[in-house]
């Protein structure tokens, strides 16, 4: 069997011919940002809106970009001609190879960059239908989790909290307030309102996040965008996640106690459905040969 064809510097080609410097910062230093962006029968959705959070990330750690957003969506677009239908499409740009290890940031480096199509795995109808456990966790990780950077050990410890736990997410709290899951966000109910820790630093601003925001003003849910307490998480009606590859899901056990009912609730089922029918609303891919 050929190995799937993956995107580096410009070229197609199968990813096991793929090969990068020792020395490149993303391996060196995890001196990179990176994106994941689902796609549904080839369509990927909200794909610049992932690549302006890229240009932002970059922004950020003061790299430049190589490519404009309407020339990443091409890009984009030429991976997907050989991976049809669900999609997670990962994209990661590193500072480069310079010739040695230093912390100084290098000028006029070459960035790397890698591109990946793998088959979306979105949650199993019984996850939908049931909800999942999490547990809960100190946030330990930086403050600067609004830059979706490849340095994720933060984020990997955090979730290997919940896996030993054989929980699907780790929820976490920085001095006493909610910010997000390991590789998710999150969102309370009470009384009716749903509620999200605000737009800052110490969350990735999700892209998922804001498409729930989006639906639940189209669908009249009250969202609120606001500090979250651990007191008023572990009061919660609901608890959903949410991000590219885990849409929106119910949390239905926190640290082995149950959330609400401890059966997905209400307002879960009326924004699952909005989200299902947006996706469904999505354009259909032409038809494209692989
Ligand atoms: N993770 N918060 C963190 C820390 C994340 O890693 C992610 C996504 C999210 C949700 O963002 P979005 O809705 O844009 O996917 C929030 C991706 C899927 C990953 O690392 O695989």
């Amino acid at each position: 069997m050929t190995a799937p064809i993956a995107h580096f510097n410009g070229k197609l080609l199968p990813i096991d011919q793929i090969s990068i410097s020792p020395l490149d910062r993303g391996f060196i230093f995890g001196d990179g940002v990176y994106e994941v962006i689902p796609v549904y029968g080839g369509v990927p959705l909200r794909a610049r809106e992932h690549f302006e959070r890229l240009q932002r990330s970059m922004d950020e750690i003061r790299l430049d970009n190589p490519h404009t957003v309407d020339a990443w969506m091409k890009l984009t677009e030429e991976l997907l001609r050989h991976h049809p239908g669900d999609q997670a499409v990962y994209i990661q740009v590193t500072r480069g190879a310079p010739p040695k290890r230093d912390h100084v940031i290098p000028k006029g480096l070459q960035p790397t960059v890698f591109m990946m199509a793998n088959p979306m795995a979105t949650p199993s109808p019984e996850a939908v239908e049931n909800g999942v456990a999490c547990v809960t966790a100190r946030d330990f990780r930086w403050e600067k989790c609004h830059v979706k950077s490849t340095s994720l050990l933060g984020n990997v410890l955090a979730r290997q909290i919940s896996a030993d736990a054989g929980a699907t997410e780790t929820i976490l709290f920085r001095d006493g307030k909610l910010t997000e899951a390991s590789s998710s966000n999150v969102f309370v109910v009470k009384n009716g309102v749903v509620a999200a820790p605000p737009r800052d630093n110490l969350i990735l601003m999700g892209i998922t996040y804001d498409l729930v925001t989006q639906l639940a003003g189209d669908g009249a849910v009250k969202l609120e965008q606001r500090a979250v307490t651990e007191a008023e998480v572990r009061s919660a009606d609901e608890i959903w996640l949410s991000s590219s590859t885990k849409e929106v899901l119910a949390v239905t056990t926190l640290d082995g106690k149950p959330v609400g009912t401890g059966k997905p609730g209400s307002l879960f089922k009326r924004m699952h459905q909005l989200y299902q029918e947006h996706k469904a609303k999505l354009p259909k891919a032409r038809k494209v040969a692989a």
